[in-house]
């Protein structure tokens, strides 16, 4: 697919997908979504690809909504029709085997904020500003903010984003635990990379088989998740590279992961 709204490049398995709608503050039309779609299944179909690191263009805005000229034409199915496929998209984000780390430069709003919340780790440049501002427009978020904001910080913090509409500073963002880290602007993307290629250098059968256990919490219960965790741990000390990961700490020397 040759994509209008959105820049992807791949280099040491690094794949970098840039929401590039930057006279629109980077927001979310149709093509957009289905641009993202595409470039996830390809993503998840390329074993090159180890880690992935989303963000937008230029110094304003990861992604300042859904656009809101799509909004106003919904109506009672056809709103079923869009939320259904965001939350299709963001889904597949967030399960994706591979890590999601969200750049965020700038504003994060609504399908923003949310997009955000479907990726697996967050940094954000100093200007960013996280909000659900959907209630302003009279509606409410309907690509997964009423359900993964509450799991991300807590459902007081998050109906108050909701409810208010109100923004939340980088700052804020990181003390109620929304984002990993803040960067200055200049050095957002390299070092958010710097994550990934940390990432990168370790056993990919690890890395997927710890992301899977730690995202499993989302729907099960601690036992569960314990006895999920115990099953996944047996697999790893079936690859090679948990054989090759203990042997090189014990002879004093660095892995060479095969990931297999
Ligand atoms: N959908 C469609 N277009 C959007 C958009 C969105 N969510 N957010 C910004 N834009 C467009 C603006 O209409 C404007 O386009 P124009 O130059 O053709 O008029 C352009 O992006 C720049 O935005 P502008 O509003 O002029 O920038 P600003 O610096 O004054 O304000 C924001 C920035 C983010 C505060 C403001 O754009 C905003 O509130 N956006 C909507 C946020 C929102 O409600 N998102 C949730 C949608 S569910």
């Amino acid at each position: 697919m040759n994509y209008k709204n959105i820049l992807f490049e791949i280099k040491n398995h690094i794949a970098v997908v840039t929401i590039n709608r930057p006279d629109k503050l980077n927001a979310l039309n149709g093509q957009t979504i289905d641009e993202l779609e595409d470039v996830f299944h390809s993503i998840k179909n390329d074993p090159d690809v180890f880690v992935v690191v989303l963000t937008g263009s230029g110094e304003k805005a990861f992604v300042a909504g859904a656009d809101i000229s799509e909004l106003n034409k919904l109506d009672v199915l056809s709103g079923k029709e869009f939320s259904e496929k965001g939350n299709r998209v963001f889904r597949m984000i967030e399960t994706l085997d591979k890590p999601v780390i969200a750049a965020v430069n700038g504003f994060a709003l609504g399908g923003g904020c949310e997009l955000a919340l479907a990726c697996h780790m967050r940094t954000a440049s100093e200007n960013a500003k996280f909000g659900q501002p959907e209630v302003n427009l009279g509606i409410i978020p309907g690509y997964g903010g009423t359900q993964r904001l509450a799991r991300v910080i807590n459902s007081a913090r998050a109906l108050e984003m909701i409810l208010t509409g109100d923004m939340v500073s980088a700052e804020e963002a990181y003390r109620i635990g929304l984002v990993n880290k803040i960067i200055a602007q200049a050095e957002l993307l390299n070092r958010t990379l710097e994550i990934a290629e940390k990432i990168t250098a370790k056993g990919q059968q690890a890395v997927r088989l710890a992301l899977k256990a730690v995202k499993a919490t989302d729907n099960i219960s601690l036992a569960e998740g314990l006895s999920f965790e115990t099953s996944l741990f047996a697999l790893v000390c079936g690859t090679e590279d948990s054989k090759e990961g203990t042997a090189a700490f014990l002879e004093k020397r660095k892995p060479q992961f095969k990931h297999r």
